[in-house]
C-alpha cells in the first residue's frame, strides 16, 4: 500500500465546528481551544469566519477572536470568507490565510450564500486580487463533491470543472467537501479517478463530515491515491448551517489515530488533542464525538 509520509491536518472545529454549535459560545472558549489545538501540534488552524453575522451568529466574534489568540510561531491562523468585506476584515485582524467557498450544487450555493455558483466566483476574484496583494494565501472549498442534500447526485466532472477553476483563480489546494457525509469509499475513489488525471494530489484537501461514519474510509481512500492534506475538526464538533441533517466533520482525534497507526507523521501529540476535545465539549455541555477520545476515558 503506497502511502504519504506525512499528513498536513486542517484543523477546521474552531470554525466548521463552532459554527454549528446551538447556544452562545464564549470567546473564552474559543481562544482556550484554538490554544489548545496549537499546543497539541495542529499547525492549521482555521480559527474563524467572516461572513454575515445575522447568518451565523456563532461567528459574530471573529473579529475578536483573531485580535486575541494567542499566536505560536510556525502556526497558521486562517479564516473563511465569502467576499471581499470579509476578507477585508479578516486581513484587519491577521488572518495569515482565507479561504473562499462555493458548490458543486447550485441548490446548496443558492442556501449558502444567497447566489449562483458563478457569482461566487464574482466574488472571489476580488477576494484573491485582495489577498495576493497582501501576500496571502488563498484556500478554496468545494461543497457537496459526493453529493448535495437538496439536489442528490453530483457529477465528479462538474467537481473537476469548479477544482479547475478555483485553482485557475489561485486558490493553491481545493478542499473537497463531503458536506453531509453522504460519500463512501467506492464513491471516494470515483470522485479521485475523475480528478487525479487533471491535478496533482498536493493541490487537493479531504473534508468529509461523518455523518454516515464513512469519513475515515473515505480518507484512506484518498491517502492511498496520494491526497496528503486533510481537514479535521476537534471532538467531531459542528456540522452545517445549510445541509439539514449533516453531522460535524470527522474527528481530529479519529484521523490522528488512524495515521499514527498507518506510521504516517502529523505533528501532532494525540493525548494533548483529546484533552483539548474533552475541555471544548464540557465547555459546550455536548457529548464528545470522537470514539478515540471516548475509548482513552476508559484508561484513566
Ligand atoms: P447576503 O445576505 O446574501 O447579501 O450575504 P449581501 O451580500 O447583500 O449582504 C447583506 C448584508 O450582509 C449586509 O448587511 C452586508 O453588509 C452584510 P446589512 O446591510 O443587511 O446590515 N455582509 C457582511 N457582513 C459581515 N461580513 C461579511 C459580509 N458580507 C455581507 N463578509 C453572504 C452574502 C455570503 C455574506 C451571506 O450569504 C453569508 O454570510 N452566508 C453564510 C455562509 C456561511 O457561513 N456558511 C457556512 C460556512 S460554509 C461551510 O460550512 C462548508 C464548508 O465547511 C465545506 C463543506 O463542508 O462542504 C466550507
Ligand atoms: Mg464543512
Amino acid at each position: 500500500m503506497s502511502l504519504p509520509q506525512k499528513v498536513r491536518l486542517v484543523e477546521v472545529g474552531p470554525r466548521d465546528g463552532l459554527q454549528n454549535e446551538p447556544g452562545e459560545i464564549r470567546l473564552a472558549d474559543k481562544l482556550r481551544l484554538i490554544d489548545d489545538l496549537a499546543l497539541a501540534g495542529l499547525t492549521t488552524i482555521e480559527a474563524g469566519s467572516f461572513v454575515n453575522p445575522k447568518w451565523v451568529p456563532q461567528m459574530a466574534d471573529s473579529d475578536r477572536v483573531f485580535a486575541q489568540l494567542e499566536r505560536h510561531e510556525g502556526v497558521r491562523y486562517a479564516a473563511l470568507t465569502p467576499n471581499l468585506k470579509g476578507a477585508e476584515r479578516a486581513l484587519a485582524v491577521g488572518a495569515d490565510e482565507v479561504a473562499v467557498f462555493t458548490a458543486a450544487s447550485e441548490t446548496f450555493s443558492q442556501k449558502n450564500t444567497n447566489c449562483s455558483i458563478d457569482e461566487t466566483f464574482e466574488r472571489f476574484s476580488d477576494v484573491i486580487r485582495f489577498a495576493a496583494a497582501h501576500n496571502v494565501p488563498v484556500r478554496g472549498y468545494l461543497s457537496c463533491t459526493l453529493g448535495c442534500p437538496y439536489e442528490g447526485d453530483v457529477a465528479p466532472q462538474a467537481v473537476a470543472e469548479l477544482t479547475g477553476k478555483l485553482l485557475d483563480m489561485g486558490c493553491y489546494e481545493v478542499s473537497l467537501g463531503d458536506t453531509i457525509g453522504c460519500g463512501n469509499a467506492g464513491s471516494t475513489a470515483r470522485l479521485l479517478d475523475a480528478l487525479l488525471p487533471r491535478f496533482n494530489t498536493d493541490q487537493l484537501a479531504m473534508h468529509c463530515h461523518d455523518t454516515r461514519g464513512q469519513a475515515l474510509a473515505n480518507i484512506l481512500v484518498a491517502l492511498q491515491a496520494g491526497i496528503a492534506t486533510v481537514d479535521a475538526s476537534v471532538a467531531g464538533l459542528g456540522g452545517c448551517n445549510y445541509a439539514p441533517g449533516a453531522s460535524g466533520n470527522v474527528a481530529t482525534e479519529d484521523v490522528v489515530y488512524m495515521l499514527h497507526g498507518l506510521g504516517i507523521e502529523t505533528g501532532v501529540d494525540l493525548d494533548r488533542l483529546i484533552q483539548a476535545g474533552e475541555r471544548i465539549s464540557q465547555a459546550l455541555h455536548r457529548d464528545n464525538a470522537s470514539s478515540v477520545a471516548l475509548a482513552a476515558r476508559g484508561k484513566g
